[in-house]
């Protein structure tokens, strides 16, 4: 959710800048701009619409100079214009910022700043906060003056701030809001929203927590708090394989990221599992294993495709390991009273690890004395960082906007948790060994279904002119149904709904006709008859089904418009292999619609705003 970079050091900011923004395009796409400093002069070019626009703008114009920010931008306050694009500006044209989050009392600000002459020329929070700076740095310098303007500050940020008085320094500084600094040699220096900006540069990082502020010249860097006393920090390595960001001749990232789930799998259980003993291996669970055994509740947190994951690892939970379980959505976790004690487990789901309320829901967790676990893809991320013990999920860069290999690897990890929890609370060898063996076969039964792509592309486009879709499946295949219907509407815009097959007739069944068709999950587990049932009555009303069935079943053949097969698997794993076929359905609708599939409209890839 917006993308921030700066760059200082010996060669040209412009081609650095321009990358890095390409590069986290998917946080936000509505406008972008840059500003270039050279000795004291300095350049800004914004663009309202897509990155393109702001290429075009500058393509022929000098931009000479090494020292630099940029900004790719999700609108949050103040439509996606070229006035409200970033950097903004204070009165006097000296500072130069950047901002990813949200400046909650900027209108206090605003009106205080206004009664003292100066005057706004956007509608966005973050234009205030230069001016603040602007009021401060009359007196000291440029990471003084920041420091003092951000305690006057509510709200979250990660920002990087130039002043022409000062052109040889970058300040930036997060809090909520994400920042990464790359140390690519002395004095040359990259801070970024995500470390795929800072990459092709060095590998070198250092992940900034919240209340640092980061101040970057030729001759060096230092990290510090808000009261500028120098904070210590951990440089790391980034081991990201750089192929893993290129679309590698796919059309769409949301397609390579598809395509790419066998290895997912295979990576979210390499070392984790101990088949002959039917046990999972993950080292930071271990470590609390005691105060585990002991909790008496498990709470999930998480937004969207996280969420439904974590409402399949809720139904495999409850069965496997007998723990009572909720899984919530994080906005309304934090704002209500959960009961939570010392015996209770909160686990976060998140890819990016950034998402703003996933976020809060740790915190508050935390306050209250809960034992808080994490699985997370993006590894040095706020929320891997901030809980107690975790599991990353191991899904790699994921780029598409619309989320597909991490939902693979989170349930897999899920698995991986029931597992290890169910061992603690009686789960037989037996149990435990099927488990592990049915999630070894796992890759390869993925295979079967990615090879059936071109079938299930046929059968996509053929309903593309659909206006609506229910999705429905009944146990670990009705959050399935939920992301089926999260996935079509995010990336083609067409209505869709996911239900439980067994709600369709106490309400929205009333909508069924032979221009609405459904998506029915049912492959052949213990709810079986009972999903077939609910079929039955769609038809009767002349509703198309497309069905997601398990190989061989030929019932459902005589009954269903259209049938994709899946391979036969653990009642539980089911999720893992029927999610493939509502991707690439929603993917094929979406390419027919010729729909901007990494990039749909008003979406960003991590929400790091409220
Ligand atoms: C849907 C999607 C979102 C995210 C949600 C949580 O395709 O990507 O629903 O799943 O915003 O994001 P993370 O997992 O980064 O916390």
């Amino acid at each position: 959710m917006c993308g921030i970079i700066g760059y200082i050091g010996q060669k040209d900011a412009k081609p650095i800048i321009m990358d890095g923004l390409k590069r986290m395009e998917y946080r936000g796409y509505d406008s972008a701009g840059l500003a270039i400093l050279n000795g004291k002069s300095v350049k800004m070019h914004k663009k309202a619409g897509k990155l393109v626009n702001l290429q075009n703008e500058i393509t022929d114009k000098d931009l000479a100079g090494s020292v630099g920010i940029g900004h790719i931008r999700w609108a949050t306050h103040g439509a996606p214009t070229d006035e409200n694009a970033h950097p903004h500006t204070d009165s006097a044209e000296e500072i130069y910022i950047n901002h990813n989050g949200i400046i909650e009392n900027y209108l206090t600000l605003k009106k205080a700043l206004e009664e003292k002459g100066h005057e706004f020329y956007s509608e966005t929070d973050t234009e205030v906060l230069a001016h603040l700076i602007e009021e401060y740095h009359k007196e000291v310098n440029l990471e003084k003056a920041v420091a003092a303007a951000l305690k006057d500050v509510v709200g979250a940020y990660g920002i990087a701030v130039v002043s022409t008085k000062e052109p040889k320094k970058i300040v930036a500084a997060r809090l909520g809001s994400p920042l990464v600094l790359g140390i690519v040699n002395d004095g040359e220096y990259i801070v970024a929203s995500d470390v795929s900006a800072i990459m092709p540069h060095t590998r070198e990082v250092v992940y900034l927590q919240d209340g640092e502020i980061c101040t970057l010249t030729p001759e060096g860097y230092t990290i510090t708090n808000l009261t500028l006393e120098e904070v210590d920090h951990t440089i790391e390595q980034v081991d990201w394989d750089v192929s893993k960001v290129q679309k590698q001749g796919y059309p769409h990232f949301m397609l390579k990221e598809i395509m790419e789930q066998g290895d997912v799998v295979h990576d979210a259980i390499r070392g984790r599992l101990r088949p002959e003993e039917g046990l999972a291996h993950l080292r930071g669970f271990i470590e609390h294993a005691d105060r585990l055994k002991n909790i008496d509740r498990l709470i999930i947190v998480a937004m969207g495709t996280a969420m439904y994951a974590g409402m399949v690892g809720e139904y495999m939970l409850e069965e496997y390991a007998g723990i009572p379980v909720e899984v919530e959505s994080a906005t309304e976790f934090r704002y209500r009273k959960p009961v939570i004690d010392e015996r209770t487990a909160v686990l976060a789901i998140s890819q990016s690890g950034e998402t703003a309320d996933t976020i809060a829901a740790v915190r508050e967790a935390k306050l209250k004395g809960a034992l808080v676990l994490g699985v997370v893809n993006v590894v040095g991320s706020t929320i891997a960082r901030d809980v107690d013990a975790g599991a990353y999920s191991h899904a790699g860069p994921e780029i598409g906007v619309a989320s597909t290999k991490a939902f693979i690897s989170q349930v897999t990890v899920l698995a991986l948790i029931t597992l290890f929890m169910g061992r603690q609370r009686g789960m037989s060898v037996v149990t435990g060994q099927r488990i592990a063996k049915e999630l070894m076969e796992l890759p390869e039964k993925i295979e079967t279904i990615l090879k059936q792509t071109d079938a299930i592309k046929e059968i996509a486009e053929r309903y593309a002119d659909s206006r609506d879709f229910f999705f429905i499946g009944r146990k670990y295949n009705y959050p399935i149904a939920m992301e089926g219907a999260l996935k079509l509407k995010e990336i083609s815009y067409i209505h869709a709904e996911g239900y439980g097959a067994g709600d369709m007739k106490h309400g929205p069944i009333a909508l069924i006709d032979e221009d609405f068709p459904t998506v029915a999950l049912v492959p052949q587990d213990s709810v079986y008859e009972k999903t077939l049932s609910s079929i039955q009555e769609l038809k009767a009303r002349s509703g198309k089904i497309i069905a997601v069935a398990t190989e061989g079943d030929t019932a459902i053949d005589s009954i269903a418009d259209d049938v994709i097969y899946i391979p036969k698997t653990l009642e539980m794993l089911t999720p893992i292999l029927s999610v493939i076929p509502m991707q690439l359905f929603a993917y094929y609708v979406a390419a027919k619609l010729d729909r901007d599939i990494d990039q749909p409209r008003n979406l960003a890839k991590s929400v790091t705003v409220e």
